[in-house]
């Protein structure tokens, strides 16, 4: 059955998630990555596509079922989601709950890195990735409301708030991941906007995601 337009109030709207870690090869065989389990963004997605939103969902690797409805473009380090969000472009709504590494491997080995007998520990060489959520906030196309995520263990709030002005997102969703957060099914979210911020209670992932789908039809309407 068709639902009435007020329950789809994001109907011709497209939305761009990106969910899940990255992972940043070492060797054919190693990689880095995070504790990310892709639950949090995944949610997301899935909620703005119940409103009606054309979603486009970027995802590292996770072992979550793709969303019903949803456009899921699988990548595996932090320059091909890049690249797929960029690809993905132009949207009306983006937001940015992967756990993208700040770093990589300066130089990935071609073959797999042997102990040789007598040898030291490799050390491993980094260098920064790109920073997608930054990058989009600036892009010629930047979505009308870019949304950004926080990943905090100290100072949540205060340091969600300046993350908000460095990245030049319009909202930042600041999360505390000292406890079981990443991996787990609650969130203790706080909403950092303009105007200010919004303290919620600790919710299931699934609630956090419908909550900010329906702040995101509000703030589109
Ligand atoms: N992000 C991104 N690209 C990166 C790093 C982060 O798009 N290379 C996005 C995340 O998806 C999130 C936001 O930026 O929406 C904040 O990520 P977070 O790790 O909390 O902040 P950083 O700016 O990376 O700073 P730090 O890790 O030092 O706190
Ligand atoms: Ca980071």
């Amino acid at each position: 059955a068709l639902l009435a337009p007020a329950a789809r109030p994001l109907a011709g709207r497209h939305a761009l998630v990106t969910s899940g870690p990255t992972h940043e090869p070492i060797d054919p065989v190693r990689y880095i990555a995070n504790r990310s389990s892709g639950k949090q963004g995944h949610a997301i997605a899935a909620a703005l596509a119940a409103l009606g939103a054309r979603v486009t969902l970027v995802s590292g690797p996770v072992a979550q079922p793709d969303p019903p409805g949803v456009t899921v473009v699988r990548i595996e380090t932090a320059r091909e989601m890049l690249a797929a969000c960029e690809g993905a472009l132009p949207a009306d709504i983006a937001v940015m709950a992967a756990a993208v590494a700040d770093w990589r491997v300066a130089r990935e080995a071609g073959q797999k890195l042997k102990k040789e007998p007598g040898a030291e520990a490799p050390s491993l060489m980094m260098t920064l990735n790109p920073d997608i959520l930054a990058t989009l906030s600036h892009h010629a196309q930047r979505p009308g409301l870019v949304v950004g995520f926080a990943a905090e263990t100290e100072k949540v709030v205060e340091h969600a708030i300046a993350k908000r002005r460095r990245k030049g997102c319009d909202w930042i969703v600041a999360n505390d991941v000292s406890g079981t957060v990443m991996g787990g099914d609650a969130n203790t979210v706080h909403l950092i906007t303009a105007a200010g911020v919004e303290d919620w209670p600790e919710l299931p992932k699934g609630a956090v995601a419908e909550r900010l789908a329906a702040r995101i039809a509000a703030a589109l309407a």
